[in-house]
């Protein structure tokens, strides 16, 4: 298998820390492919799960970022009460749910060696891709893969727009529900928004406050979007929209106090579900016309 030098090396060092640690034996399946290699995959995909699998989970020939070396695919072998060696390494055998927990304690050591999961569950809007638990990025800088990772449902995605999104006035406010990295994971994934809405401006955001925040209204929201979201929250934003048509937005005005709600299942990350009136409610999602 071949890697990225210094990727590779890290991933050494995350296998030695898991094996000393945790009792987890992690191995590289695959890390650096060629064009023709992804090529082959995905045939091989296409024939074993159908096109529209195929498409989810193997990205196109010249466009994975298996092709740059820094991305790893791993499993793991199970030690048997023998001391011998079980692999576990086909997609359905990994994503079992008797294997979550090692999976939970695998990613809970990726950042300190400067990786980042990079396929995220219920993020496949957002990367393109289904859940990959073992697909892992090289970040190189610890620093970077921490802040990263200890955002739940944060995508690396979300994480570059999210910080290259207008420096809008934001403030984060307290809550008694939310932790800050809630709050300011929640910031993240409406800066992201408003970063792929052309033209608009973004001035000012903020959380709207725990009374946005109860359970009535997570009540509210699940019967009305036949969901079972675990948790939910508003922030409002003062913007101004360019000449641009937007689905849901008039042209050319300042929007003020304009409420996104935002919820999230026990596993995936903060969502937009709704956005609007005070409570977020009047319409699904803005779109691009
Ligand atoms: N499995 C990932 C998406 C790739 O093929 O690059
Ligand atoms: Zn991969």
């Amino acid at each position: 298998v071949e890697a990225e030098a210094k990727a590779y090396e890290a991933c050494t060092q995350l296998k030695a820390d898991l094996e000393e640690r945790d009792g987890i034996y992690i191995e590289l399946d695959s890390a650096w492919r060629s064009v023709a290699a992804q090529q082959e995959i995905l045939e091989r995909f296409t024939e074993q799960y159908g096109a529209e699998y195929a498409a989810k989970t193997v990205a196109q020939p010249g466009y994975s970022e298996h092709h740059t070396g820094l991305a790893l695919d791993l499993y793991f072998r199970i030690k048997n009460a023998d001391g011998s060696f079980t692999d576990v390494y086909r997609n359905e055998d990994m994503e079992k749910e008797a294997y979550k927990g090692i999976w939970t304690k695998i990613h809970a050591r990726l950042a300190d060696h400067g990786f980042i999961l990079r396929y995220l569950p219920g993020k496949e809007h957002v990367t393109g891709y289904r859940y990959e638990p073992w697909h892992i990025r090289y970040l190189g800088s610890a620093g970077i893969a921490r802040k990263i990772m200890s955002h739940p449902g944060l995508t690396l995605e979300e994480y570059l727009t999210g910080r290259e999104a207008p420096a809008a006035v934001t403030d984060p406010g307290k809550s008694a529900i939310y932790a800050d990295s809630d709050l300011e994971n929640a910031i993240l994934t409406v800066k992201c928004r408003f970063a792929s809405l052309p033209g608009c401006e973004l001035r000012a955001i903020r959380y709207a406050g725990d009374k946005a925040a109860s359970k009535e209204d997570l009540a509210r929201l699940n019967a009305r979007a036949n969901r079972a979201y675990a948790q939910t929250m508003v922030l409002l934003t003062d913007f101004r929209t360019a000449s641009q048509v937007l689905v849901g937005f008039e042209a050319n005005r300042e929007y003020k106090d304009h409420a996104w709600r935002l919820a999230r299942t026990a596993e995936s990350g903060w969502e937009i579900v709704g956005f609007g009136d005070e409570q977020g409610e009047h319409r699904a999602s803005p779109e691009n016309a």
